[in-house]
């Protein structure tokens, strides 16, 4: 008989991660496969990894799944059942031995799979996020065929999750709990959550052998490595409380196998640094061999490990750590990782008496901790980057986390109803800098409790928790996405006398199995049930389960955990009384359109107008409660959002041409979208120095997943929007931020640092006319609060220190009563304040000059009396730059754009959507993002927020 074998491990092969290539392997990527469905007659070529879509796609049985409305005329791949059938070649039959065992490995199945080996049913799956492998030696040995059959069923996600909710007992939670957008019930199933619909995303709900997979043939003295765990740890650390930063390093390495470990073996670890040089070579000791699973550890002495630091606060250093598993002098297994020495905690501690006595809110701290340190955590939410895992290559992501370390990011928060990162992800990672805070992949709903669904999901959280975690990136595991602020909260409210029940069910899920799945795989991380929260009620390791969480048990006047923030009354977007105040925000946001060459990747020409029936049913911001996409009414209110606020707000585009104005249009709500953050992570970047103690910003989101409008920075095709723009800029180190209260009138302008020491300088402030007069207009005391001496005429210096991660007022303005003035005319003028500080990068010995330019505009752009700025551009082709100067006047929202021509080249540059005063030039260099285009850089043109409201 075949057996599955129901310890669940996993293994993802990259360069950087090589198990021990015992026996005889077969790459089932390498042999021929073929997709079919009989009821409809096809019969296609299939690839491994790969998803229906994309076969049925590359034998054009279907067209490209992204383009025009194929969200909908392909849901018939999403409701048939799929076969990919091969015949195997290269098997290794027991001819000789009888012992031969042979295994079938499956980094992934998406999602509900009957695997048969040669005629025999072998087992079904029914998780996408867990490896599976299945001894199929018996079936081997008494197979008659030369080439035996492997076949993989999948059956409808859709229709098997509406099978699964439909059983008699299975559990109901009231309307609205499970954010629903296309396929409903998608909690039943451990299935990429957004596959079946998301407010940024289409449902495509794919099938299909996604990830890699072997035939592994063994000798009974061989093993094979399906996954490995590594931790690295200081002595007496545990995880969520921050270790003693002067202790050594424990290297803990448990390795699985296919196949068993022999009685007596060893565990042998050498440490390379990047070089190749040894650092260490040594025994592990306090071995535990279970046969399936061998697990040792050793003491490294912290002197001679470089720490790993994220983007902007040091090296990255890595290192190669190699163990063995031997047996009288034979090695019976090998696993090399690359890792990192660091330490990074979430500390959710109660604020302790020191702080209070700094002015810190009482409560309880939210932040995290790199090597002990705190830090501000500058980033945006990760989704994924593609409907279809199969075709995101590790180059894809590696251009995109360029664009993230550019943009001055240094987090991303990899949002928790996707996919679990590839190891190619975190590699980049750890290459670059960039922390992941990863999640477990629940979110917007609830989720059931059965045994069976718990022990899946367990064996899911084992698996990719060992897989990942020598991963100096890996910043947090949280159990989901907006679980406590959302749906905890929404139970409470519709369905009050059952709240007890779902509340026990959330924590037999997240407390009660998450959390066990990381603390007993690592105790070098963190882990929080929920990613909006307030944090813990205590921590205590005397008790099985440490964590009692805090929902909403909070004291008056104390502050306890992060925050998120969406508002779609855009009347409301620059009043900073309806922005949260705590600790950390990890999600706000505003959605904007993609530009128009991004567009054209998806539409028609004749589909390129503001509310063609494509670009409304792409929008997906429906009313609360209103879910039926193919409603007009429902596309139209995420439509109207972004057309009300621009009209509130700017200059209305005004282009003769159809297609240019819809360009224009699409350009338009992306400066909403920015100025929305920007106002946002200013403030929260002034509350470093508030009493809040705020030490984080996470926008939504980084990147699209296909061309829609949605709240991302980074359009699918990998285009800067606006916002990533001015998000690189918000997120400099040194920053200046006027913040305007609406409610007192009073402008306060803040100088803010995320160093780690202090940092002196001055800043220019003055009020500038739009035609680039400095305003001779005196400001008295009776204008300010802070300071500023009455003798003021139009322009101030002002000199000021910031201390380490922290913010500093440097003066108010009453603009009640600076309106009241008559040399003051509100829509004539913008403030302006320019920086220049002298500060030490964090973890530097040598000092840097910083420079930020900020701006304030009394009254909106749309009623504001611009001027033509007179703008031009040269391309200085030495300089690989392009020189912009504005002869005539201000120039807000300057933007440089490569021409419609060029469609097939993507470009960043340095700076975008910046200020230019009457008579400045600026040197703007460039990097290529993809692509080419012969002189696409004689066709760069640069526009201003003026001209977006000329008639051209
Ligand atoms: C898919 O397979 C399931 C299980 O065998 C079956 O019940 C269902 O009718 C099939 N669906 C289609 C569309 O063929
Ligand atoms: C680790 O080993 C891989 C594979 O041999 C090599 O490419 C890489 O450069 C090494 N990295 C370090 C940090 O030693
Ligand atoms: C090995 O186990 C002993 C006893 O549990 C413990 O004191 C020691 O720290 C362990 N060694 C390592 C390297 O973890
Ligand atoms: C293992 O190798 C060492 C050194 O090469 C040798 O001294 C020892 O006898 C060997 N042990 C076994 C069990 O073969
Ligand atoms: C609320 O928190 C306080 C401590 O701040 C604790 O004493 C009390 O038991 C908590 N109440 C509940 C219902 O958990």
């Amino acid at each position: 008989m075949m057996s599955c074998i129901s310890v669940v491990v996993a293994i993802a092969v990259t360069a950087l991660w090589q198990g021990a290539a015992a026996g005889h392997t077969l790459d089932l990527s390498d042999q021929a496969w073929q997709l079919q469905n009989l009821p409809l007659n096809i019969s296609v070529p299939g690839q491994v990894p790969s998803h229906v879509h994309l076969d049925l796609h590359d034998a054009q049985v279907i067209g490209d799944p992204y383009f025009g409305l194929n969200d909908f005329n392909l849901r018939w791949v999403a409701l048939a059942n799929w076969t990919y059938t091969t015949k195997i070649t290269g098997l290794k039959r027991a001819n000789t031995s009888d012992d031969l065992l042979t295994y079938i490995l499956f980094n992934g199945l998406d999602t509900f799979a009957d695997i048969s080996f040669c005629g025999k049913h072998i087992a079904s799956t029914d998780n996408q996020f867990r490896q599976w492998r299945f001894d199929v030696s018996d079936a081997v040995r008494s197979c008659a065929s030369e080439r035996p059959e492997l076949g993989v069923s999948f059956a409808s996600a859709p229709s098997m999750a509406e099978y699964l909710a439909s059983q008699p007992g299975a559990e109901t939670w009231p309307w609205g709990i499970e954010g629903w957008f296309e396929f409903p019930h998608r909690a039943f199933i451990r299935k990429e959550q957004s596959d079946f619909g998301w407010d940024w995303g289409p449902a495509f709900a794919p099938a299909g052998i996604w990830q890699k997979a072997w035939i592994v043939q063994l000798a009974p003295d061989e093993v094979y490595v399906p996954n490995s765990a590594l931790d690295l740890y200081r002595h007496g650390q545990m995880n969520n409380l921050p270790p003693d930063q002067t202790a050594d390093w424990v290297l803990n390495c448990s390795i699985d196998a296919l196949n068993s470990f022999p009685k007596g073996a060893e565990m042998r670890f050498t440490v390379k640094d990047a070089t190749g040089s040894t650092i260490s070579t040594s025994h592990l000791t306090n071995i535990t061999n279970a046969g399936d699973v061998i697990t040792g550890s050793a003491t490294l002495d912290a002197e001679k490990y470089k720490l790993w630091w994220p983007a902007g606060m040091g090296a990255q250093n890595l290192y190669n750590i190699t163990v063995d598993v031997v047996k009288q002098n034979k090695t019976l297994a090998s696993v090399t990782k690359r890792t990192g020495f660091r330490t990074i905690v979430l500390n959710m501690g109660e604020i302790t008496d020191e702080q209070l006595a700094q002015g810190i809110a009482p409560g309880n701290n939210w932040h995290f901790e790199i090597n002990g340190h705190e830090f501000y955590a500058k980033g945006s939410n990760f989704i994924p980057p593609d409907a279809f895992w199969p075709r995101v290559t590790p180059d894809r992501i590696r251009t995109l986390f360029r664009s993230v370390v550019a943009g001055n990011q240094n987090m991303l928060r990899v949002w928790a109803s996707g996919a679990y990162s590839p190891d190619f992800m975190y590699d980049a990672a750890d290459e670059m800098g960039i922390l992941l805070w990863s999640e477990f992949e629940f979110g917007d709903a609830l989720y059931p409790v059965t045994e069976d669904f718990l022990e899946n999901v367990r064996q899911e959280a084992v698996y990719q928790v060992r897989r990942t975690n020598h991963h100096p990136s890996l910043a947090l595991w949280a159990g989901g996405n907006e679980l406590e602020s959302l749906e905890l909260p929404g139970v409470n409210a519709s369905a009050p006398e059952e709240y007890d029940r779902y509340l026990h069910e959330y924590e037999t899920l997240f407390l009660e199995t998450l959390l066990p799945a990381v603390y007993g795989n690592s105790r070098s991380i963190t882990y929080i049930p929920s990613s909006t929260e307030n944090g813990y009620l205590s921590f205590n390791w005397s008790r099985p389960i440490p964590i009692i969480e805090r929902y909403n048990n909070k004291t008056e006047g104390s502050l306890y955990g992060d925050t998120d923030h969406y508002n779609y009354n855009y009347r409301q977007a620059f009043n900073i009384s309806t922005y949260p105040v705590g600790r950390f925000a990890n999600e706000f946001g505003f959605h904007s359109m993609p530009s128009l060459a991004t567009w054209r990747e998806a539409l028609p020409e004749d589909e390129l107008y503001f509310n063609s029936s494509t670009i409304m049913l792409r929008n997906h911001h429906y009313p609360a409660g209103g879910l039926n996409i193919t409603n007009y009414d429902n596309s139209s209110k995420g439509m109207a959002e972004m057309t009300l606020a621009v009209t509130e707000y700017y200059p209305l585009p005004d282009k003769a041409d159809p297609i240019a104005n819809f360009s224009s249009w699409c350009h338009a709500t992306q400066i909403f979208q920015a100025d929305f953050y920007k106002s946002q992570i200013q403030f929260y970047r002034a509350g470093s120095g508030g009493r809040e103690r705020q030490l984080g910003s996470l926008y939504w989101q980084l990147e699209d997943i296909w061309q829609a409008p949605t709240w991302a920075g980074i359009e699918y095709s990998g285009r800067w929007k606006v916002l990533h723009y001015v998000a690189k800029d918000i997120y400099e180190s040194v920053i200046l931020a006027p913040i305007f209260n609406q409610s007192s009138g009073i402008l306060d302008v803040y100088a803010i640092s995320d160093l780690w020491s202090e940092v002196k300088g001055s800043a220019t402030l003055g009020w500038v006319g739009w035609d680039g007069r400095l305003l001779n207009h005196t400001i008295g005391e009776s204008e300010s609060t802070t300071g500023v001496p009455p003798s003021l005429v139009g322009q101030k210096d002002v000199q000021f220190t910031i201390g380490a991660i922290n913010s500093t007022l440097l003066t108010s303005f009453n603009m009640t009563k600076l309106a009241e003035s008559e040399s003051f005319n509100a829509t004539e003028c913008l403030f302006v304040a320019n920086l220049t500080a002298i500060g030490t990068p964090i973890n530097s010995k040598t000092t840097k000059t910083y420079r930020h330019t900020n701006t304030f505009t009394p009254t909106p752009l749309s009623s504001a009396a611009l001027v033509d700025p007179g703008l031009s551009i040269v391309h200085k082709k030495g300089d690989g730059a392009f020189e912009v100067t504005a002869k005539q006047g201000v120039s807000a929202w300057t933007w440089l754009s490569v021409s419609d021509k060029d469609a097939s080249i993507i470009v960043s540059f340095e700076e975008n959507a910046f200020l230019l005063n009457k008579g400045q030039t600026k040197l703007v260099k460039y990097s290529i993002i993809s692509g080419s285009s012969p002189g696409w850089e004689d066709r760069v043109t640069a526009d201003s927020i003026y001209g977006q409201g000329q008639r051209d």
